[in-house]
């Protein structure tokens, strides 16, 4: 890394900012964001004081799946920019100190790449299909799926192709949508193929990469049916869905064995870079066995896995704690750092999340709002992040949310763009309300991001929600997270990873008490949130606070609030 000093495992408590670049900032007014306009923003970012940015899928694409459909691994995407922003992105964002993670996607590719195109010109049985899942259809016409998987997005896996006489074919896997052929990963032109494309990125320079659908890349290369016993989740909706519960080793097509070649060839590439120990791997892993993390992170595997756990959290010490301590024992058996996340691209925005009662109110089955209280999901949101940023590990902030900007959840039907709307017959609107642009100034329509209109309509009440009118307020959400990365910094950076649980020891006539987090590192330094809904509780008069998700009130620490303190 040019500029910054050498930080030997800097991911280790990293806290990385994830770029959604369709949504981040537009340099050209075609109302789409794009790669020149995350170099624009580097500033942004590192007076936020983030170590690395994530930056999801920025290849070629027909954009069916957001960009998570790529027609070529080592090109932009023509809305996104040319090759030559995304080197310039890479070396600027080196001289702000700031490293680059960017998105893997070896689960599938476009149908449009021309790997995908050269197997529909060829023959059934012929090596150019060998690198996807063809297989022939079942019933007496072939007429039938190959078998009874489904897609994640909604409807059956399989996808019939027709030969170029126009007559019925076999079938191709896909475990998302029909534009996303799944790769055959038992093909060895496929891993050397991405063996190169590893390479391709890291010697353009990128830190690391984020490994997309880790826990779904190799199959059953037979191809059984799923037993409604193994599984209850292939058809799942719901990404929070993560419970291990339902997967087995028999799983067909989830956290299978044999993935982990495949990472160790990975990591093999990445440790071929020095100086040693730099170049990472963050896995995206979903619907896994119980203890299931812990074998992607051995230490020939990959370095760090988001805690999607913890995106499920319901407001309660006893849910909360379970959630922190079951990843950090994971994580513990393996030596890997912890990795919390409160959002991304997939999942609603962590304010409207926490504003129901309940933790999870499907996607889509609440459009109106009605019963997101948005002034309660802002309040745990913030008390969320400072949770997360105290607690030993690395932390992905998904971009917007340190703006506090809620999901948008009434963006008009004919805008919709996440496959999962057509997929399911419209039952369920998709991820398109947590991936709104942002909000740089208050200027309506384009509020800075665009100064043409923008892909998705930005609600007129976040123009006091923008970066602008946020950057100079000392209570704002934004520089909550700016004080709270640059405390982080100075109070556990050097603090290591143990954490220890502590009860309340000044409870004076609090009558739920047992509704407050309380947590150690180091010698001096506490985390306590209050989970009560309604009972203040004091500060220990042996700390000093240092941070407060929304200010103290007569020194009490208020509902919903989380404090850093530290003894002198
Ligand atoms: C991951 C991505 C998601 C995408 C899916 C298929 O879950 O985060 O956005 O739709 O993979 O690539």
């Amino acid at each position: 890394m040019s500029g910054g000093e050498r930080q030997e495992d800097w991911w280790r408590n990293a806290v990385i900012y994830e770029i959604y670049p369709r949504s981040f900032r537009d340099s050209n007014g075609d109302g789409v964001g794009d790669i020149p306009g995350m170099t624009m923003q580097l500033p942004y970012l590192r007076e936020l004081g983030v170590d690395a940015v994530w930056v999801t899928p920025w290849y070629a694409s027909p954009m069916v799946d957001g960009g998570y459909d790529v027609s070529d691994f080592t090109a932009i995407a023509e809305a996104f920019g040319t090759l030559e922003d995304a080197v310039t992105f890479i070396d600027e964002a080196h001289r702000h100190s700031l490293r680059v993670i960017i998105d893997l996607v070896p689960n599938h590719t476009s149908t449009r790449h021309p790997w995908f195109q050269q197997a529909l010109g060829a023959a059934p049985g012929a090596p150019e299909r060998d690198r996807y899942w063809f297989r022939p259809g079942r019933g007496m016409e072939g007429e039938l799926p190959p078998n009874n998987w489904r897609s994640v997005f909604g409807g059956p896996a399989w996808s019939r192709v027709t030969d170029a006489g126009g007559t019925d074919d076999e079938w191709y896997l896909h475990l998302f949508a029909p534009e996303q052929p799944d790769l055959n990963w038992t093909n060895d032109n496929v891993r050397s193929e991405f063996d190169e494309i590893l390479r391709f990125w890291f010697d353009t320079g990128v830190d690391g990469f984020r490994i997309d659908v880790a826990h779904g890349i190799t199959k059953n290369p037979e191809l059984p049916d799923i037993e409604s016993s193994a599984g209850r989740h292939e058809s799942a909706l719901d990404p929070l869905e993560v419970s291990g519960a339902a997967i087995t080793a028999r799983h067909p097509h989830w956290d299978r064995d044999e993935s982990h070649g495949i990472f160790q060839r990975w990591r093999a590439i990445a440790d071929s870079y020095p100086p040693a120990g730099q170049r990472i791997f963050v896995a995206e892993a979903w619907r896994l066995r119980p203890n299931g993390l812990s074998r992607y992170l051995v230490s020939d595997e990959l370095h760090t896995a988001f805690n999607l756990d913890f995106l499920g959290l319901s407001w309660s010490v006893d849910d909360i704690r379970r959630r922190i301590t079951d990843h950090l024992a994971l994580v513990e058996m393996v030596g890997a750092p912890a990795t919390w996340v409160l959002g991304s691209h997939d999942v609603p925005r962590v304010v409207t999340r926490l504003g129901h009662e309940s933790h999870w109110a499907h996607r889509g089955l609440d459009p109106s709002g009605t019963g997101t209280d948005l002034q309660q999901g802002l309040r745990r949101a913030r008390a969320a992040a400072l949770l997360i940023l105290a607690l030993p590990g690395s932390c992905y902030i998904y971009q917007g949310d340190e703006l506090g900007l809620p999901e948008v959840e009434d963006l008009p039907d004919d805008r919709l763009q996440d496959p999962m709307w057509t997929r399911t017959g419209h039952a369920v609107r998709g991820r398109d309300g947590c991936r709104v642009p942002l909000p740089w100034r208050p200027d309506a329509p384009g509020f800075g991001f665009t100064t043409g209109e923008p892909w998705l309509p930005i609600p007129a009440s976040w123009a006091s929600l923008s970066v602008s009118e946020q950057r100079a307020a000392p209570d704002s959400t934004l520089s909550l997270y700016r004080t709270a990365i640059q405390l982080r910094k100075q109070h556990l950076d050097a603090t290591g990873a143990e954490l220890r649980w502590t009860g309340i020891d000044t409870t004076p006539g609090a009558p739920d008490a047992p509704d407050v987090l309380i947590f150690e590192r180091g010698t001096r330094f506490r985390c306590v949130l209050n989970l009560s809904s309604t009972a203040a509780i004091a500060i220990p008069s042996d700390y000093t606070p240092i941070l407060s998700s929304v200010p103290l009130e007569d020194g009490l620490i208020a509902p919903d609030t989380s404090v850093w303190l530290t003894k002198e």
